[in-house]
């Protein structure tokens, strides 16, 4: 009798469980898709970044590359999650103080106005760990090697390669 209760009450344990991230996983949300639509008007997203005049923003490229640089952490694994925290912040509370910008860039930009309202606290964390992924120091430099050893081919290879000829 009393091992069927033990019985039961695990099953309902696991059934609990299960309720319970069958409930998280309907609130998933597309961070590549989030930082398209609520970021890319002030941000490029591109990697490498294309740079503008007048552009409204640092590229999203050296915004990720600058405050995984700045930001100290005691151990390596809680870098990730405090670089989510830290977009957290200062995307619903921007402040010249908080900002990892430097002095100059930061005058010639303006301080990022608040996206409150525009974007949730659990849509930014969804586009943090998109960015801090995406934007990989060692993506980056395999993608510009790859580039220089493309920009050293011969002009007619070149074209013959960007066009899949050769494949
Ligand atoms: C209206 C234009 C605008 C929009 C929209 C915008 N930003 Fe920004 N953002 C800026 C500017 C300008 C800066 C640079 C000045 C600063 O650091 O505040 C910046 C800087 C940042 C920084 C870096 C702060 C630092 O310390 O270097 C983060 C992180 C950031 N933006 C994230 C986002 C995310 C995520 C979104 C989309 C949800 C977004 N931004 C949308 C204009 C914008």
């Amino acid at each position: 009798m009393k091992t069927e209760k033990y019985i039961w009450v695990g099953i309902l344990a696991v059934v609990a469980f299960m309720s319970g991230c069958g409930e998280k996983s309907t609130k998933y949300f597309d961070g590549e898709a989030l930082l398209k639509t609520k970021c890319a008007q002030c941000h490029n997203l591109d990697m490498p970044p294309k740079t503008y005049k007048d552009e409204k923003a640092p590229p999203m490229m050296a915004v990720a590359f600058h405050i995984k640089d700045f930001m100290k952490v005691e151990n390596p694994s809680d870098k990730k999650p405090k670089f989510i925290e830290f977009f957290k912040e200062y995307v619903l509370h921007p402040d010249a103080k908080k900002s990892f910008c430097d002095k100059e860039s930061l005058a010639s930009y303006g301080v990022m106005p608040s996206q409150e309202g525009k974007v949730t606290e659990e849509e930014v964390g969804a586009i943090a760990e998109y960015v801090y992924d995406y934007y990989d120091q060692e993506k980056f430099l395999a993608l510009m090697k790859a580039k220089a050893h493309f920009d050293a081919l011969p002009k007619g290879e070149q074209i013959a390669t960007k066009n899949g000829c050769l494949t």
